[in-house]
């Protein structure tokens, strides 16, 4: 029997565990630009100047760097029932967690996915007041909302058949003949709430948040660079080719890699067509050819299981490289 997914409208937040919540809270709040919607001794709640649910991201004090959830907002209350067949229905283990055990989140449903990682499922979100034209209070990189998460995963193709279960549109691919690399997905209407980056994994390889304008990116740039904080800067500025978007990647002080995102395109139409790169397009990963960083191909988040462990990682299934243009490795 086919089972009805639950109806996922977007990626809405994502929890990262933090070793030292003041400097976070710094790189974060201080540098770029996001609000503060709640917080304690332990946590902080944040989210960009467009956001309408209480908050993007979680930023959890606790021993050692890694991401703990990636939460997706559903349609309606009865997408927490079907969440909960479909991942028992996989096999996988799930958990009801209570309305307000989360600031902001009504009841939700957690489950540890098949690809490893720790996915939450909510409806119910306190609104925020948006600050949309609170220009006064912009700061940083101006960060918007969440836009997608990307994750690193040993079997691409495998990521791709689940999310697809799951509702997800496929908006792009890095391919040649006989390996799928990268693949971008969807269920607003962008080229992507989630994509897979191939990788030893399960682990996080980076939480991107949109931006209105490439202004904005190549401030935080500059912002940076005064503070002689370019270390930080890990890749870009520049323009992708897959998606189109506008980007920077950057270190946070843990290590956990934030992409500040803008201009990509609509997807939204039935039959949207799949634009396909061939993994020897030099374009692909960066439009104008530019080499990607060796860290942004090895390194990324350990993630946590239901109860907070670190998941055991898997090796890359996908040993493929091709050697093309500037990256030298690449994929
Ligand atoms: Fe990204």
């Amino acid at each position: 029997m086919e089972l009805t997914p639950p109806d996922i409208v977007r990626a809405a937040y994502a929890e990262l565990v933090v070793t030292d919540l003041a400097e976070a809270r710094r790189f974060y709040v201080d540098l770029l630009g996001f609000v503060v919607s709640a917080e304690s001794d332990t946590t902080l709640y944040l989210r960009g100047y467009d956001e309408l649910i209480h908050h993007n991201l979680i930023l959890r004090a606790g021993p050692e760097p890694a991401a703990a959830r990636l939460a997706y907002r559903v349609r309606a209350a009865a997408d927490l029932g079907r969440a909960e067949a479909f991942f028992a229905a996989l096999g996988s283990r799930t958990a009801r967690v209570p309305a307000g055990d989360t600031p902001g989140v009504g009841e939700a449903v957690r489950a540890e996915d098949p690809l490893g990682f720790t996915v939450e499922f909510f409806f119910e979100a306190a609104h925020a007041e948006r600050l949309q034209q609170r220009y006064d209070l912009r700061r940083g990189a101006e960060p918007a909302r969440m836009d997608h998460f990307n994750i690193t995963v040993p079997d691409v193709r495998a990521a791709r058949e689940y999310y697809a279960s799951l509702g997800f549109g496929l908006s792009e691919t890095i391919e040649d003949e006989d390996t799928l690399y990268a693949a971008w997905m969807f269920r607003k209407q962008t080229v992507h709430d989630v994509a897979f980056t191939g990788g030893a994994g399960p682990r996080l390889h980076h939480l991107g948040f949109f931006a209105h304008e490439s202004y904005q990116v190549l401030r935080i740039c500059d912002i940076l660079g005064s503070l002689h904080a370019e270390a930080q800067i890990e890749r870009g500025p520049g323009r992708h080719g897959v998606s189109n978007a506008f980007y920077v990647y950057l270190r946070d002080p843990d290590g956990h890699r934030i992409e500040i995102y803008t201009s990509d395109y609509y997807t939204g139409d039935p039959g949207h067509p799949v634009l396909r790169w061939s993994v020897r397009d030099p374009r692909r990963r960066d439009f104008w050819g530019h080499p990607v960083v060796e860290s942004w191909y090895t390194e990324a988040s350990a993630v946590l299981d239901l109860d907070g462990r670190p998941r055991p990682l898997q090796a890359d299934k996908q040993a493929a490289e091709v050697i093309v243009g500037a990256d030298g490795f690449t994929r």
